[in-house]
This record gives structure tokens, C-alpha cells and sequence, in this order.
């Protein structure tokens, strides 16, 4: 038990670390809490300060996903405790201990995870992102229907109730952060990549 809580623990200080906001202060980029759409995310990232930056961005903030993933799975950890200390990581990137609590919305920490937890639905989920915003060019729009798409692979694939619960869980949370993308798109008004 002491094994899951530190490892839970560590996630969650890991989840913390804002690469957006690390990125920025290193870059000498704008605050992205204070520009653009005000979330410390790559996309918000991208419109600030280009490719590179949310290159490095999109990766930090899914290694904090992968990582605790892999090396709570490497320790042994399975079923529930497993769950928990990629839900840790999550709540670490959206409810950032370093940064006031106020975090992003979790699509690069969440696809890190996926990734680590079930590859195979990992890719997928990640597939239909790419395919989506090559199609409307919006990354909310391409997060928000590969969010709606990552429960059906879930149950699709019959995973277990740890993983499938996890899936749903993650899914619910990146749509409820995303609730101001949803009505700027219903409305016609996201800006997708362009500097809002
Ligand atoms: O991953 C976040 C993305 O889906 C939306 O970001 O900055 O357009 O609100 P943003």
C-alpha cells in the first residue's frame, strides 16, 4: 500500500510540473495563463511563441503522463493502483500544486497516459486527433471529439474496470475543461491556432 501511495504521490508532483508555463518563462515567451486563451497548454503555446516551443510543451506535458504510468507498471503496480497514479498525474496537470492550482486541460497529459496504459487505444485516440485537426485545422474541435471517442474504444476493447473507469473518468474531465472551447465553437468564434 505504502508503494501506491508514494507512487501516487509522485505522480501527482510530477502532473504539477506546467511545462507551458516553464517553457514560456525559459523561451522569454508571454505568460500563457495571461495570452492568448489563457491556458498553459502547447496549442496556446503555439500561437505565442511557434513550433518549437509547443514541441516542447506537447512532449513535457506527456511525459508527465507516461512516466509515472511506466514506473508504477515497472514496480509492479496493476488494477486500481495502477488507475490511481494516472489519475494522480492528471489531477497534477489540470489542479497544479506549483501553480496556484490553476492548471490545463489535459489533452497532452491524458494522450501520455493512454499511451503508457493502452497503447494500442493510445494510438488510436491519437490518431483521430491528428485526423481531425488536419481536417478543420482546431485543436480544441480535435481534442474534444477524440476525447468523446476514447470511452467507446474502452469498452470497445473490453478493458478492465480500473482502465475503463480511468478512460471515462479522464474523458469527463477534458470535456468539462474545455466547456469555453465548446461554446466558442457552437458559436462559430474558436480561434484554433490563430492568436486570439
Ligand atoms: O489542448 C488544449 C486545446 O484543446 C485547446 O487549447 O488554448 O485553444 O483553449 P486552447
Amino acid at each position: 500500500l505504502w508503494k501506491s501511495i508514494l507512487l501516487v504521490l509522485f505522480a501527482y508532483l510530477l502532473g504539477s510540473i506546467a511545462s507551458a508555463v516553464l517553457v514560456a518563462r525559459a523561451l522569454r515567451l508571454p505568460d500563457p495563463r495571461q495570452h492568448g486563451s489563457g491556458n498553459p497548454g502547447a496549442t496556446n503555446i503555439l500561437r505565442l511563441g511557434g513550433k518549437r516551443a509547443a514541441a516542447l510543451t506537447l512532449l513535457g506535458d506527456m511525459l508527465k503522463g507516461l512516466v509515472p504510468v511506466l514506473v508504477a507498471r515497472g514496480l509492479g503496480l496493476d488494477g486500481w493502483p495502477l488507475a490511481s497514479v494516472a489519475l494522480a498525474a492528471f489531477l497534477g496537470h489540470l489542479f497544479p500544486l506549483y501553480f496556484g492550482f490553476r492548471g490545463g486541460k489535459g489533452v497532452a497529459t491524458a494522450l501520455g497516459i493512454l499511451l503508457a496504459y493502452v497503447p494500442l487505444l493510445g494510438l488510436c485516440v491519437l490518431l483521430t486527433w491528428i485526423v481531425v485537426f488536419a481536417w478543420r485545422r482546431v485543436s480544441s474541435l480535435a481534442a474534444l471529439v477524440a476525447t468523446l471517442i476514447a470511452p467507446l474504444l474502452a469498452w470497445a476493447f473490453a478493458l478492465p474496470l480500473p482502465a475503463k473507469s480511468l478512460v471515462l473518468t479522464l474523458a469527463i474531465l477534458v470535456l468539462w475543461r474545455h466547456r469555453s472551447n465548446l461554446s466558442r465553437l457552437l458559436r462559430g468564434e474558436e480561434s484554433g491556432f490563430r492568436p486570439s
